[in-house]
């Protein structure tokens, strides 16, 4: 079997260090160490004093205890902490899918699940969310691609790349498609809080259904992606079978990782963040709204309900990665190409930026942009 890249981590490995204006990151500008902190000089003795040793393997207890108070019946039992969802990806799938089984999945969608089933030999049933319907999932798709081999429907909500948060209705369609033949729901929930249009807070799939595995990052709703902390929430028997699996890929996050975040989710701190990541998402978007109105209909876009990324439809005669390669090497600035999401003539463009980030990107990829018309 041939290996497949991750195709969206790849160009971004290609691209990120060599341009002016990163616009790919899904999260919003990362906080700075003293800002999460705060101005408690406890706070920093008490990191400054801290061993650096292997923490709990499966994340200490604080951290978990927090984690658990986000998912309505869950306690520390339920938490494993991995590095980064990444890793939580990785261990579920290397957990639950064998040779031959088959997972069914959104499109566009962000794609590492995808990769690992299809790196495992695993076939990748994808079932369509529809632009003309704001990027809500065709439900009879959905019931069409899942079957009796299917063992996994993996779901990211609020979806990347477009922004999406399900309804009521489309959250019981996946459930009801699980239940009928038995799958697991691998629910990828890192926007969960990065809302955009609404205060309350994106509704998990955990709870609503036995076999969920729900995942959560500090990566993107809390700006912190250096920490490299990521977890999964699901049955206490599943969790153990998956944390041997993250004894072989990691052991476990860092110490310091382990309390800063830990110290990020607690009731008294989390609260600012979230706050702060929404002020990025809710000042960012309007700027590139603002400069697309102005483009004569070149571009068009459901706008997000949640994330900093909005996935846009442009009119030109030209491919996604072709066009992404050309803004980063005439315009500095980078932008995803639908082709990584499995959606071409679109590109994913990040706006949780400093509006003068934003004006300065988008005034050099206007100049680009003219010379393709
Ligand atoms: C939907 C989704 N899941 C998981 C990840 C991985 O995130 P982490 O930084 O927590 O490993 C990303 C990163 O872009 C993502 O967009």
């Amino acid at each position: 079997m041939k290996f497949k890249p991750f195709d969206l981590e790849y160009t971004q490995s290609t691209w990120e260090q060599e341009v002016d204006i990163n616009l790919t990151e899904s999260g919003v500008h990362p906080m700075r160490l003293e800002e999460l902190l705060g101005d408690d000089p406890g706070k920093v003795a008490a990191l400054m004093a801290t061993e650096i040793n292997y923490p709990h393997v499966n994340g200490i207890p604080q951290l978990r205890e927090n984690i658990a108070a986000l998912y309505d019946g869950a306690s520390i039992d339920n938490v494993l902490v991995t590095v980064g969802a990444a890793e939580a990806n990785h261990v579920i799938i290397q957990t639950l899918l064998e040779p031959g089984d088959e997972l069914a999945t959104q499109s566009p969608t962000y794609k590492q699940v995808w990769g690992l089933a299809q790196n495992m030999g695993c076939k990748v049933r994808p079932f369509r969310l529809v632009p003309e319907a704001g990027w809500q999932l065709d439900i009879d798709e959905l019931n069409a691609q899942v079957n009796d081999r299917t063992r996994i429907i993996a779901i990211c909500n609020p979806n990347n790349p477009t922004g999406h948060i399900m309804t009521a209705a489309e959250m019981d369609a996946v459930i009801a498609a699980a239940d009928r033949v038995g799958a697991w729901i691998l629910a990828d929930e890192v926007y969960r809080g990065a809302e955009r249009v609404q205060q309350e807070e994106t509704p998990s799939f955990y709870g609503r259904y036995p076999k969920v595995l729900a995942l959560g990052s500090m990566s993107k709703a809390y700006g912190l992606p250096g920490l490299r902390i990521g977890w999964l929430v699901g049955p206490h028997a599943t969790v153990e079978d998956i944390w041997r699996r993250h004894e072989y890929t990691t052991i476990t996050a860092t110490m310091l990782s382990n309390i800063l975040a830990s110290h990020a989710l607690s009731p008294e701190v989390r609260p600012r963040i979230i706050q702060r990541t929404r002020d990025y998402i809710r000042n960012g978007f309007p700027v590139l709204e603002e400069w697309m109105a102005k483009q004569d209909g070149l571009f068009s876009c459901t706008p997000p309900q949640a994330s900093a990324v909005s996935f846009i439809r442009y009119q030109l005669d030209m491919n996604s990665t072709q066009l992404m390669e050309k803004l980063c090497r005439e315009a500095g600035v980078f932008v995803g190409a639908g082709d990584s999401f499995g959606m071409d003539h679109h590109l994913r463009v990040a706006f949780g930026q400093d509006r003068e980030v934003l004006e300065d990107a988008f005034a050099r990829m206007e100049q680009t942009l003219e010379s393709c018309l």
